[in-house]
């Protein structure tokens, strides 16, 4: 794939195959994180690892999946959770956080997995209290988002926008679809 058809293709997973996550791509989301652009150079970003099924299912148990999607229908079944977690930590002992070196962070490891064919969810919703206790995070690192990796066991595609509808909907195959505006109802040129 090249570059922008990576981009294109790039979506949301929320059900995954059970097969692992191979070290080498766990190897390059991860470099992808610590070679992200970042104001001042600061790198206060961490990141903490799962990929034990159990922890993985933990962490599965203490995010929210799929707000649009009724009845919880878009939270992952057990033989469906993702093989591996991520969760993106800032640490707060240096100065000048900024949630858009998290954003490129993250942006570059979905795209590195999705490279490899590893789909993602990044997970905004998850109860970081319980999170931090369960990782035993020390006091100056703050959990600010999570992601979920693994192979997809669904499609998902962009579709127009329509009506200003942006939910996202699920077909009863479990495929996504994706509104998204076009790029003339988007951009100015002068
Ligand atoms: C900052 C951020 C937080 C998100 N949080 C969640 C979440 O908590 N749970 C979830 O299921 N999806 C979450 N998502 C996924 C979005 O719902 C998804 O990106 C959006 O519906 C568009 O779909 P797409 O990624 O396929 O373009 C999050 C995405 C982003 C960028």
């Amino acid at each position: 794939m090249d570059i922008m058809e990576i981009l294109r293709t790039r979506r949301t997973f929320r059900a995954f195959t059970q097969e692992a996550v191979p070290k080498e791509v766990l190897m390059d989301i991860l470099e992808a994180g610590r070679l992200a652009n970042c104001g001042a150079n600061r790198q206060s970003l961490r990141f903490a690892v799962a990929e034990k099924p159990e922890d993985v299912a933990k962490l599965c148990e203490l995010t929210k999946w799929a707000a649009a999607i009724p009845n919880g229908a878009g939270t992952p079944a057990p033989d469906q959770r993702p093989t591996l977690f991520i969760v993106v930590l800032q640490d707060t002992s240096i100065p000048g956080h900024s949630d858009i070196d998290v954003g490129i962070a993250v942006a570059g490891m979905t795209t590195a997995a999705w490279a490899k064919g590893i789909g993602s969810c990044i997970i905004g919703t998850l109860h970081r209290e319980k999170t931090a206790q369960f990782l035993g995070l020390p006091e100056n690192l703050q959990i600010h988002t999570g992601i979920a990796f693994g192979y997809p066991a669904h499609r998902s595609t962009v579709v127009p926008l329509k009506d200003g509808q942006k939910s996202y909907w699920r077909d009863e195959n479990g495929d996504y679809y994706v509104p998204k505006y076009e790029l003339e109802e988007i951009v100015h040129y002068l």
